[in-house]
C-alpha cells in the first residue's frame, strides 16, 4: 500500500518534471523538451503560423499601408521590475506605456520586454535576415486593449503586438545597456527579482519617428504555448551593443535547472505560405511596380486580421 503510494507520487512528480520545456542548448535529457519536441506538450507550437522566421529580404512585399507607430509613455520615468522566469528574464512595464499606429487594429498596452541572446561569441537573435543570425534580439510585448492578459488576447489573431529589434555589434558601448546587465546580475536564479528605478524605455529604443521602416507578418509567441495571436514588427533599424556588453549579458543568469542561461532562442519556423510585408521600398521604381500588389497584399492581410479570428 505504502509502496504503491510511493510509486504513484514518483510517477506524478516525474510526469510533472517532464512537462517542462527548454531550449536546444539545455542538456536535461528526458526531464525537459527541446524546441523540436515542444509541440508534444503544447500542440499550438506545431501550428502553421509560428515564429520566429527567416526573413528573405528579396521576397518581402513592399507596402505603402504601413504607417509609423505612436509611442505613448516611452520617455516617462518608470520603475521596471525584473524577474528571472527560469527560461529568460522579463522586464515588466507599467500600464502607462502604450502603442498605437503601425497599421495595428487598435490600441495596445506594453506588458514586458525581454532579450534573446546566444553564448560567448555565438549570435542569439530569434529572427534571421537572409539566414543571418544577429547577436541579440529585444522583444517588447504589447497586449491589445481591452484584453488584460495573454490568455484573453490569444483568441484574437492580432491580440498581441510584438516589437522586435535586432542588435548589431559595435565598438562603443550602448550607453544604457549596463543598467540592464547589472539588473540581470541581480536575478541570477529562477524566481529572483529586482527593480530598475527611474528608467525610460526611450533609453534603449529610438523615437517612433526614427522607426518608419519595418517588416510585418502574422505569427506566434516564440515560447510555449506558442499562441498564434501575434502581429510581428521587426524594425530595419538595429540597436548597438559592444562585444564587452555582449560577453557580459550572456553570463548573468541561470536557467531553472541551474545551468548558465545561454542560447535562448527558438529555431526559425516555416513560413507556410505567409507573406512578409515591408514598410519601405529600396527604390522608387520598385514601389511603382509593386503598388498594385501592395494594395492586394495589404487588403488580404487586413481581411485575415479582421475576419479569421
Ligand atoms: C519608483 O520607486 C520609487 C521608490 O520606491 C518611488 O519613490 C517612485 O515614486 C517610483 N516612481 C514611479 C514612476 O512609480
Ligand atoms: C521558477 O520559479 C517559479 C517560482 O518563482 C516557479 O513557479 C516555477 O515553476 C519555476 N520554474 C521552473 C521551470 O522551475
Ligand atoms: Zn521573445
Amino acid at each position: 500500500m505504502h509502496f504503491s503510494l510511493y510509486l504513484l507520487t514518483f510517477f506524478y512528480l516525474r510526469s510533472r518534471a517532464t512537462a517542462e520545456w527548454c531550449y536546444q542548448s539545455q542538456t536535461c535529457d528526458d526531464t525537459c523538451k527541446d524546441p523540436s519536441r515542444w509541440a508534444a506538450l503544447f500542440p499550438r507550437c506545431g501550428g502553421l503560423r509560428q515564429s520566429p522566421i527567416n526573413i528573405v529580404t528579396n521576397k518581402v512585399h513592399f507596402s505603402s499601408a504601413l504607417p509609423p507607430f505612436s509611442f505613448i509613455g516611452h520617455a516617462d520615468l518608470i520603475n521596471i521590475t525584473v524577474e528571472n522566469k527560469g527560461h529568460s528574464a522579463h522586464f515588466a512595464l507599467p500600464l502607462s506605456v502604450r502603442l498605437t499606429g503601425g497599421a495595428l487594429p487598435g490600441h495596445y498596452r506594453a506588458a514586458q520586454f525581454h532579450f534573446h541572446w546566444g553564448g560567448s561569441g555565438r549570435p542569439g537573435s530569434e529572427h534571421t535576415l537572409d539566414g543571418e543570425r544577429f547577436p541579440m534580439e529585444l522583444h517588447i510585448v504589447h497586449i491589445k486593449e481591452p484584453y488584460s492578459s495573454l490568455e484573453e488576447a490569444e483568441h484574437d489573431m492580432a491580440g498581441i503586438a510584438l516589437l522586435a529589434f535586432l542588435f548589431e555589434e559595435t565598438i562603443d558601448d550602448h550607453p544604457h545597456l549596463d543598467t540592464i546587465i547589472a539588473a540581470l546580475g541581480q536575478v541570477q536564479n529562477n524566481g529572483s527579482s529586482t527593480v530598475i528605478p527611474n528608467f525610460r524605455l526611450s533609453y534603449i529604443i529610438p523615437a517612433a519617428k526614427e522607426l518608419h521602416s519595418y517588416y510585418r507578418y502574422v505569427g506566434s509567441m516564440t515560447t510555449p504555448g506558442c499562441e498564434q495571436a501575434v502581429a510581428w514588427t521587426v524594425f530595419h533599424r538595429m540597436l548597438p551593443i559592444s562585444s564587452r556588453q555582449l560577453d557580459a549579458i550572456v553570463k548573468q543568469c541561470r536557467f531553472w535547472t541551474g545551468q548558465p542561461m545561454t542560447d535562448i532562442f527558438r529555431p526559425t519556423q516555416p513560413l507556410d505560405g505567409r507573406v512578409v510585408l515591408s514598410s519601405k521600398s529600396g527604390t522608387a521604381q520598385k514601389t511603382v511596380i509593386h503598388m498594385w500588389f501592395n494594395v492586394f497584399s495589404v487588403l488580404l492581410m487586413q481581411m485575415i486580421l479582421i475576419h479569421i479570428i
